[in-house]
């Protein structure tokens, strides 16, 4: 199935040719998705294990998640008569204090919904039918009801979750892509990543953009590379990215 959201660098388009590299259904007991965002990779089986965990650090987009899980009808009601329109964007996104966890969990999922390119600060001038992504979010919810939600650092959530039988599925922020999940994770960070992932137990399979900095960086794994073309350029000029998969096994 889809994942109820888009979301900056969400693997919508590239989630089969990830599954393809993942290891045999049944070689791993516990999937662990680090870098969660829209969870497009997660979504995309029914089932990856017997324990699925998915993380990220941005609080917000968590609490979305929760919310979806736990109470995707409460969510409902308090997106009724939403529309595509400017002026609610505008106040999804203002800072206010004193909201519920279930009114914050809305107004971000407007605000990432009727946002331009969901990067949650201009409004997206589309025809969007909002009510069918509302409707959707009951779906979403019954496939996350036996995912475990984690809001950590990726370092800590390897940590806790490592193990003979784990696989990670990590997605994060690409080499000088960073800033676009400001405060999160710094251009040091992907060193940092190296170096946690360089002893783990499981399996991990990493995505990253083809680069001569991350090819040297994971010089001793297996790299694949994977071409990626540009949804919005591919209708006139055809321009395509070059992304790569690395792994431990
Ligand atoms: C490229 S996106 C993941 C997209 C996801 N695979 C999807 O399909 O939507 C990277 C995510 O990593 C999260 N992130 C950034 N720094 C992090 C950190 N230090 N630990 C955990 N998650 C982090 C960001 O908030 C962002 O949602």
């Amino acid at each position: 199935m889809n994942s109820f959201i888009g979301w900056i660098g969400g693997k919508k388009l590239l989630r089969h040719q990830i599954l393809e590299q993942f290891p045999e259904p049944g070689a791993f007991d516990r999937y662990i998705e680090v870098f969660g965002g829209a969870a497009w990779v997660l979504f995309s089986r029914d089932k990856h294990a017997k324990m699925e965990v998915y993380n990220d650090v941005n609080g917000q987009l968590v609490n979305l998640f929760r919310v979806v899980k736990y109470h995707p009808e409460a969510l409902q009601k308090e997106l009724d008569w939403i529309l595509m329109s400017r002026e609610q964007f505008f106040d999804a996104i203002q800072e206010v204090r004193g909201l519920t966890d279930i009114q914050r969990a809305a107004r971000f999922f407007i605000a990432i919904q009727e946002s331009f390119g969901m990067g949650c600060s201009s409004f997206g001038v589309r025809s969007k039918n909002i009510g069918n992504a509302v409707e959707f979010l009951r779906m979403a919810s019954d496939r996350l009801q036996s995912v475990v939600i984690e809001n950590v650092d990726f370092e800590r959530l390897l940590k806790t979750y490592d193990r003979t039988g784990a696989m990670f599925y990590l997605d994060p922020p690409y080499y000088e892509a960073e800033k676009y999940y400001p405060d999160r994770f710094q251009p040091e960070d992907h060193v940092r990543l190296r170096d946690a992932l360089a002893n783990i137990k499981g399996k991990f399979l990493l995505s990253y953009n083809d680069c001569p900095e991350i090819r040297e960086l994971y010089k001793d794994y297996v790299i694949q590379k994977l071409d990626r073309w540009d949804n919005l350029a591919a209708k006139t000029k055809s321009r395509r990215y070059r992304e790569l998969l690395i792994k431990n096994y």
